[in-house]
């Protein structure tokens, strides 16, 4: 037997019991007479005492004792004498008799602290050290107790949960695809599945009504703090649905997770068109927890002989209220931000108002006081606020401002992480015109129906019509994060054949990559819809982090490599051989 108890769950009503624990040398405090150990394992910590006038010998072995090192003690639970409030066991220790040395350990690289002193890399590569701490170790229970929370209440919504295969071909969701050699198929391929949009929909036609899978997903993209190339989706669909069905079931599934896990009431969620969010904040998925919305200036700011406004299509400023503090150095910097190249805006304009209400601006020369009050007037500017305003191409300037407007909530504190506003962004462009490639492309993906409204004017309308085109697809965000996405599904043959058409696709093509899907289709498809959760993204929403990776047990970096195993690696000639792959150096 390795232990009585844990190491998280002595306590005042076990003194005078005698007990076994198990676990990791996590601190060794040596006084002379006296040594303290912090015995940890997944539950906690528990003090252990080794007295130098009791027993000599072992308390001289508990001095010896590294990081750590995997023991096994017996020993009697006694009240502290100086006890400490901060750990659930702090009000008790354990007298120990005996002490047994299950497995040594090699000083570890890096302190298993909750604050390390270990740098990413290092982290990585060490990952069951890391994970060994208490902070990271939170993450992934928290993980895995959302997933059960998540199984149990679709479960109780008679979903049925059906594993799809990894080994598939191409998904249309719009990254690129990891391929999988196949060695008795030389020359062909699998891809991983990007999703598994189509066996979904194919569970559909099969009749199972409603399925879900916490599936994980494989997409070859550029990674950033909220994307990894292999990541979990709460997956769903359901069948003679319409989007408000949808849209019911999947609030009632985060309100009940918020609820479960955060013991929040989340209020309904509120509704916004793709138009409005993106004329309020210049994005598909804002961030409502704090104002500071858009408000276009077209009107107040052109014919001023100012060019850089006369010449944009649109002038668009936010109002940060109380920032007119700003130093000059804080403008600037400002300004620079939004000169990034990743940004790339030409400038930014500022105004102030000032405590006696009258403004001082960056544009004084072009424009006096009553042009400033105006705009003023518009953007409901009270005496200590800072308008900031950008001017150009709307998509552009929307997109730059969005940018803008973040940083600034940042900088003055508003984006609260333990607030939550969760929003439904709905009526999405059905397709998007692509200038470079002189394409259109689907929003959301091929299989997305356009409303009911649109479907007349996509059968038979011109190729400026098809921008108007609105789909029944939409969004969950939350504080500003793309949580989930999905849509009503085209299952009728010949508005799925224009969509392909529309999208570029030959009949050859669009038949040797979805076939068998178009073939399904042939035969009784239901109306049918679903939505995805990003399940990685979901839990870091929850905890107020912005990294994906704390929620994944063995994550990639941002190169997509696992440091711990050191993959992707080199792999021999025989398997290229068998492959039927040449390597190309
Ligand atoms: P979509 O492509 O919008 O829809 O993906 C759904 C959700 O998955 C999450 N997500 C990611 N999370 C981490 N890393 C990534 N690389 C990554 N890519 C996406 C996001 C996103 O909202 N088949 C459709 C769903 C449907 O139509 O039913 C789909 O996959 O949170």
């Amino acid at each position: 037997m390795y232990r009585t108890h844990n190491c998280g769950e002595l306590r005042t009503t076990h003194i005078g019991q005698e007990v076994l624990l198990s676990g990791w040398m996590n601190k060794n405090r040596d006084f002379g007479g006296m040594t303290f150990i912090d015995l940890r394992d997944r539950y906690g910590i528990t003090q252990l005492v080794f007295n130098m006038d009791d027993d000599a010998d072992l308390c001289g072995s508990a001095r010896k004792l590294g990081r750590e090192f995997v023991i096994q003690i017996k020993g009697t639970v006694r009240e502290r004498s100086n006890k400490n409030p901060n750990m659930p066991t702090g009000d008790i220790e354990i007298e120990v008799s005996e002490l047994n040395i299950l497995n040594a350990s090699k000083t570890p690289p890096f302190t298993i602290e909750d604050d390390t002193d270990g740098g990413d890399d290092l982290r990585m590569t060490y990952r069951y050290l890391d994970l060994r701490r208490k902070p990271v170790q939170n993450n992934i229970i928290f993980r895995s107790k959302l997933a059960i929370e998540t199984r149990t209440y679709l479960a109780g919504q008679d979903f049925v949960e059906v594993e799809t295969p990894v080994l598939i071909k191409s998904t249309p969701e719009g990254a690129r695809d990891f391929v999988v050699p196949s060695r008795m198929n030389k020359g062909l391929f699998y891809a991983l599945p990007q999703s598994p949009q189509t066996f979904k929909q194919i569970l559909m036609v099969a009749g199972f009504d409603k399925y879900f899978q916490i599936v994980k997903c494989f997409r070859d993209e550029d990674l950033r703090a909220d994307r990894q190339p292999e990541f979990t989706q709460i997956d769903c669909e359901m069948s003679f649905v319409t989007q408000e069905d949808i849209l019911n079931t999947f609030e009632g599934l985060t309100k009940n997770l918020f609820k479960s896990m955060l013991n929040l009431d989340l209020p309904d969620f509120p509704r916004m068109t793709y138009d409005e969010a993106m004329e309020r904040y210049g994005s598909d998925k804002p961030d409502t927890r704090f104002g500071m919305e858009f408000v276009e200036l077209n009107e107040v700011a052109k014919g001023k002989d100012f060019v850089v406004f006369d010449s944009a299509e649109l002038v668009v400023g936010i109002n940060a209220e109380g920032a007119a503090t700003y130093t000059r150095k804080q403008l600037d910097a400002l300004t620079n931000f939004v000169k990034r190249p990743q940004i790339g805006a030409k400038g930014l304009i500022y105004v102030r108002r000032n405590e006696d209400g009258s403004y001082k601006s960056s544009v004084d020369k072009f424009f006096n006081q009553d042009d400033l009050a105006a705009w003023g007037e518009k953007m409901n500017a009270k005496p200590g606020d800072l308008l900031l305003v950008m001017a150009g191409e709307t998509e552009k300037v929307r997109k730059q401002l969005n940018e803008l407007r973040l940083h600034v909530g940042d900088e003055l504190g508003l984006r609260d992480r333990t607030q939550f506003n969760p929003l439904w962004v709905v009526d999405f462009p059905l397709l998007e015109w692509d200038e470079e490639s002189e394409r259109f492309h689907a929003m959301h993906h091929p299989f997305t129906s356009p409303k009911k409204k649109d479907m007349e004017r996509m059968m038979n309308g011109d190729h400026e019509t098809m921008k108007s085109l609105r789909a029944d697809a939409y969004d969950l965000v939350i504080n500003g994060v793309e949580i989930g996405g999905g849509s009503i599904r085209i299952h009728d043959r010949d508005l799925q054949s224009r969509n392909f058409d529309l999208l570029g696709f030959t009949k050859e093509e669009a038949e040797a990559q979805f076939g068998f899907l178009l073939g399904a289709f042939e035969y009784g498809a239901p109306p049918h819809g679903g939505i995805a959760f990003g399940f990685d993204r979901l839990c870091s929403v929850m905890n107020g982090v912005d990294t994906i990776r704390d929620f994944i047990a063995f994550p990639k970096n941002n190169q997509g490599r696992d440091m711990m195993i050191d993959a992707p690696s080199p792999v021999h000639q025989e398997q290229l051989d068998e492959l039927g792959l040449d390597l190309v150096e």
